[in-house]
C-alpha cells in the first residue's frame, strides 16, 4: 500500500465522490478516519521518524484527516438531500387531479337525508341525541302524556315484545322518536337544542307504509320560546332541505296529546299533470307534525314548566327523501337492491340538489 499522501488523498476523495448513500460514507469514514483507519494507522508511524521529518509529515498528515473529513462531511449533505429530492419527487400528491371514482357502494338516500338535515338543523345550533330503539312504555307514551287507554297507543299499531320495563309494563319498540325528547329533557340541563333522527316501528306495510322507518324529531326547550320561533324555525329549515326559497308553509291545527296547541305542516306544491312540483302553487302537501310542548310533558320530565317552554316537531325521513329526490316507492329503500343504490344513492362527494342530486 502506498503512503505517498497526495495519491492517498485523490483516491479517497474519489470514492468518497462515488459513495451514493449514508452507509457507504460511513463504511469509508471508518475506512480512512476510524480508529484502524488508514491515515490513523499512518499518524502511528510518525513516532519511528526524525523529529524534522516528523513534524512535516505530522502537518500534512492533518491536513490530509482534515480535508477527508470536509470531504466526507460535504458529500454527506449532498447524499442527505438527494435522497430528500427524491422522496419529495416519489411522494409528489396532484391536487388538482379528479377523485377517482368508487367502483361501488354508495350512500344510502337515507343517510344522505340524515347528514343534509343534520347540516341544516347544526347550522341553527341544533345538535344531534339519540335513544334506543327498544324502549320503555313509559318513555314512548306514558312520559308523553298519552294515557293508558288512549286510542294512539293502538293506533300507533305498537310492536310490543319480551321484556319489561322498570316499572313492569312490556317494552316496545319505539314508534316514533319523541321518546328522545324524555331522554334528553331528563338527562341534559335546558336550554336545549337537539334533534334526534333515528330508525322508528310501527306494524303497517304498504306502499307508504314500512314497519321499519326512519323520524326526525325536533326539540327546543328555552325561556319564552313561543310559537313564532317554531314557524321561523321549520321554515327555514322546509327552504334550505327542498332548495326552493318560497317554499309557503300552512300551520294546520291539529292533535298530538304531547304537545298544545298542535299543528300540521303542508308545504306548497302543484300536482298538475301528474308531476309533483314544489313551490307557491296554491296546492298543499302534508310533510310534518309539531306543537309546543305540553307542559305536562315538561312537568314529567322534573322541568318546571312556568319557567322552561318550548316546541317540538317530527317528520318522516324517507318521506322528504321520497320527494326531493323523487323516489316513488317506499319499500325500495329497504330491498338492498344494488341498482336501486346505484341509481338513487350519493357518493361522497356528491353536492346533492333537487335538480342535480340524481343527474349523473
Ligand atoms: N311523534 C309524532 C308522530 O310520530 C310527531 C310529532 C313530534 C308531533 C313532535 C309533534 C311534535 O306522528
Amino acid at each position: 500500500m502506498t503512503d505517498d499522501l497526495p495519491a492517498i488523498a485523490a483516491d479517497a476523495k474519489s470514492r468518497i465522490a462515488a459513495a451514493g448513500n449514508a452507509a457507504a460514507l460511513e463504511a469509508l469514514r471508518v475506512e480512512l478516519l476510524g480508529k484502524k483507519g488508514r491515515v490513523t494507522e499512518l499518524m502511528k508511524t510518525l513516532g519511528g521518524l526524525a523529529p524534522d521529518e516528523r513534524k512535516a509529515r505530522g502537518a500534512a498528515l492533518n491536513v490530509l484527516k482534515d480535508e477527508l473529513s470536509a470531504a466526507l462531511d460535504a458529500r454527506a449533505g449532498a447524499v442527505r438531500e438527494a435522497e430528500l429530492d427524491a422522496r419529495l419527487a416519489r411522494e409528489t400528491i396532484d391536487v388538482t387531479l379528479p377523485p377517482r371514482p368508487l367502483a361501488d357502494g354508495r350512500i344510502h338516500p337515507i343517510s344522505q337525508t340524515i347528514d343534509e338535515l343534520t347540516a341544516i338543523f347544526g347550522e341553527m345550533g341544533f345538535s344531534v341525541a339519540e335513544g334506543p330503539d327498544i324502549e320503555d312504555d313509559w318513555y314512548n307514551f306514558t312520559a308523553l302524556n298519552i294515557a293508558a287507554e288512549h286510542p294512539s297507543r293502538q293506533m300507533m299499531d305498537t310492536f310490543y315484545i319480551k321484556g319489561l320495563s322498570k316499572d313492569g309494563a312490556p317494552k316496545v319498540l319505539r314508534t316514533h322518536t319523541s321518546p328522545v325528547q324524555i331522554r334528553t329533557m331528563m338527562s341534559v340541563k335546558p336550554p336545549i337544542r337537539v334533534i334526534c333522527p333515528g330508525r322508528t316501528y310501527r306494524s303497517d306495510h304498504d306502499a307508504t307504509h314500512s314497519p321499519n322507518f326512519h323520524q326526525v324529531e325536533g326539540l327546543v326547550i328555552d325561556k319564552a320560546i313561543h310559537m313564532g320561533h317554531l314557524k321561523g324555525c321549520l321554515t327555514d329549515f322546509c327552504r334550505a332541505y327542498f332548495e326552493v326559497a318560497d317554499l309557503p308553509l300552512r300551520f294546520r291545527p291539529s292533535h298530538f296529546p304531547f304537545t298544545e296547541p298542535s299543528a300540521e305542516v303542508d308545504i306548497g306544491c302543484s300536482r298538475k299533470g301528474g308531476e309533483l312540483k314544489l313551490g307557491n302553487y296554491g296546492d298543499w302537501l302534508e310533510i310534518l307534525g309539531c306543537g309546543m310542548v305540553h307542559p305536562k310533558v315538561i312537568a314529567n320530565c322534573g322541568l318546571d314548566p312556568e319557567e322552561w317552554q318550548g316546541f317540538a316537531f317530527g317528520m318522516g325521513i324517507e318521506r322528504i327523501t321520497m320527494l326531493k329526490y323523487g323516489i316513488p316507492d317506499l319499500r325500495t329503500f329497504y330491498e338492498a337492491d344494488m341498482r336501486w343504490l346505484k341509481h338513487y344513492g350519493f357518493l361522497p362527494l356528491d353536492v346533492p340538489s333537487m335538480t342535480g342530486g340524481l343527474a349523473r
